[in-house]
């Protein structure tokens, strides 16, 4: 082991966990197999032309897409034009000086733009389209994850007798930045059933692109944070200071702050008011620690919206928490249970629909909030008041992480005594301490 130890330069070393601590920003250990995926399905061959029909389908267990909507994009490989589209339209018809008749194609842009038509809409709808760009959460409701459009092309490429190729360049924004999609890669031909079920009928050719997300490349400041509290300790554990970009100006006693502006606001500063705290992030995630019973404990839930221009519909919260391998019963809110690859349990919140399921945006009379009570099982080895077990190990809003307290700021049990318990990067620090003691030595 020393021997081993004793080949690695110690920088190259920080260098490798470092990056691995950033590289985790891209990969989600609580939703590991999260991606949009899009199939580019071709139908029909016509003369010079196909029909397609494109397959988006949100593969996220809580990471919806919200007004407004989604936007896909792409460049063609030649000149081929979008003759025709229904359950969605491109935003642009470009040059199309080149056509002349009664029927001008739909977009000749090279680099078309794609955006969802909204549900009241009663032309050129396809089957499970338009959703005006909306897209759910796949446990939420899976059935809303997915929507389709159809689409004729024309004017391939003549010189081979064939479909063409793929478009390059497929682009995602849901509705932010921050997705990277792969290139159309052919594969096994999409299938449906025919003739009452018993026929299967692949289609001509199938192509298909995967959008990852990361916030890294979002490159937003966080939006959300999380603060504490318990029935045995008055003290409240707040959320960090100036923890989502920029802090409150220390003498100034106004209401309004201008949050600074994040790639997803752009330049429209009126979306980026936001009540002042010393936190000044959009979001925050309350988690009270209400009753201690002898064989189970209660938790009231809070999330506060302090924008003052900002709805959330269809708003979700996520909680790791080891008491969440029990059973747990929300009473205001819609909650379920994922499966993960992390031994803690993990629970999703969303709101009940025409109750709570929009969070509505602060005034000058209050806060926008939607709270819960959650009851949980206790689970006699393992619950315990020390250590800030009580409180949760990582919270997402909307599939944005959440900024948390440090331990030491936990709110203390009366008899004092507290232990520290360390977090990921102090475990990392200390591992890089530990293979520097032991290449000194
Ligand atoms: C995309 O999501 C699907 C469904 O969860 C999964 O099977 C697939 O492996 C994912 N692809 C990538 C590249 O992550
Ligand atoms: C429906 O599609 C046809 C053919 O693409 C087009 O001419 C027509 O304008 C569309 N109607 C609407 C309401 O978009
Ligand atoms: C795709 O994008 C890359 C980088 O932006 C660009 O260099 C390339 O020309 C694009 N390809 C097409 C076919 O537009
Ligand atoms: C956070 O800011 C408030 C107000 O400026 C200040 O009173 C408090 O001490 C700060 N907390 C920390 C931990 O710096
Ligand atoms: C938020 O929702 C309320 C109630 O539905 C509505 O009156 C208000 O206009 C909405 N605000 C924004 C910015 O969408
Ligand atoms: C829980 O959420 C699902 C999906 O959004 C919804 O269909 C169901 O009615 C909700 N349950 C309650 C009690 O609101």
């Amino acid at each position: 082991m020393m021997l081993i130890v004793l080949h690695v330069n110690p920088l190259k070393l920080i260098l490798l966990l470092s990056t691995l601590y950033t590289l985790s920003d891209c990969y989600d250990p609580l939703d590991p197999n999260g991606n949009f995926s899009i199939t580019f399905d071709i139908n029909n061959r016509l003369d010079n032309g196909y029909l397609a029909t494109v397959t988006l389908q949100n593969y996220h267990q809580y990471r919806h897409v919200d007004k407004p909507g989604w936007k896909l994009g792409w460049t063609w490989a030649s000149n081929e034009v979008i003759w025709s589209m229904s359950g969605a339209i491109a935003t642009d018809r470009g040059d199309c000086s080149s056509y002349s008749g009664s029927q001008m194609p739909h977009s000749c842009k090279k680099d078309p733009i794609i955006v969802d038509i909204s549900p009241d809409v009663t032309q050129n709808r396809s089957a499970r389209c338009c959703r005006g760009g909306r897209l759910s959460a796949r446990a939420i409701d899976s059935l809303s994850s997915l929507t389709s459009f159809e689409l004729e092309v024309r004017n391939l490429d003549q010189k081979e007798n064939s479909i063409g190729q793929a478009p390059k360049n497929v682009t995602f924004m849901a509705p932010g930045p921050g997705y990277t999609c792969s290139p159309f890669m052919v594969t096994d031909p999409s299938v449906s059933l025919d003739s009452g079920g018993v026929r299967q009928v692949p289609v001509i050719r199938t192509w298909k692109s995967i959008c990852t997300y990361s916030s890294f490349l979002a490159n937003k400041s966080p939006v959300c944070c999380a603060s504490f509290s318990t029935f045995y300790n008055p003290i409240i554990t707040p959320c960090r200071n100036c923890t989502c970009g920029g802090c409150r100006e220390a003498d100034k006693n106004t209401q309004s702050c201008i949050r600074p502006s994040d790639s997803l606001g752009g330049s429209n500063d009126e979306k980026n008011i936001i009540r002042c705290t010393n936190h000044m992030c959009p979001i925050r995630v309350h988690w009270h620690f209400k009753n201690n019973y002898m064989n189970q404990w209660r938790v009231k839930l809070t999330i506060s919206n302090y924008n003052f221009n900002r709805n959330y519909s269809n708003w979700n919260v996520l909680v790791q928490h080891p008491g969440f391998n029990e059973k747990v019963t929300a009473y205001s809110f819609n909650s379920t249970k994922l499966p993960t690859l992390v031994a803690d349990g993990v629970a999703l919140f969303w709101g009940i629909d025409y109750f709570n399921n929009e969070l509505l945006h602060s005034d000058k009379d209050g806060v926008g909030s939607v709270t819960t009570e959650i009851l949980l099982e206790k689970d006699q080895n393992s619950f315990t008041l020390q250590n800030g077990w009580t409180f949760p190990r990582r919270i997402y809003f909307n599939g944005e992480n959440c900024d948390m307290p440090l331990p030491d700021t936990f709110p203390m049990l009366p008899n004092g005594s507290y232990i520290f318990r360390p977090n990921c990067l102090a475990f990392i620090f200390s591992l890089i301490s530990l293979l520097l003691v032991l290449l000194v030595l």
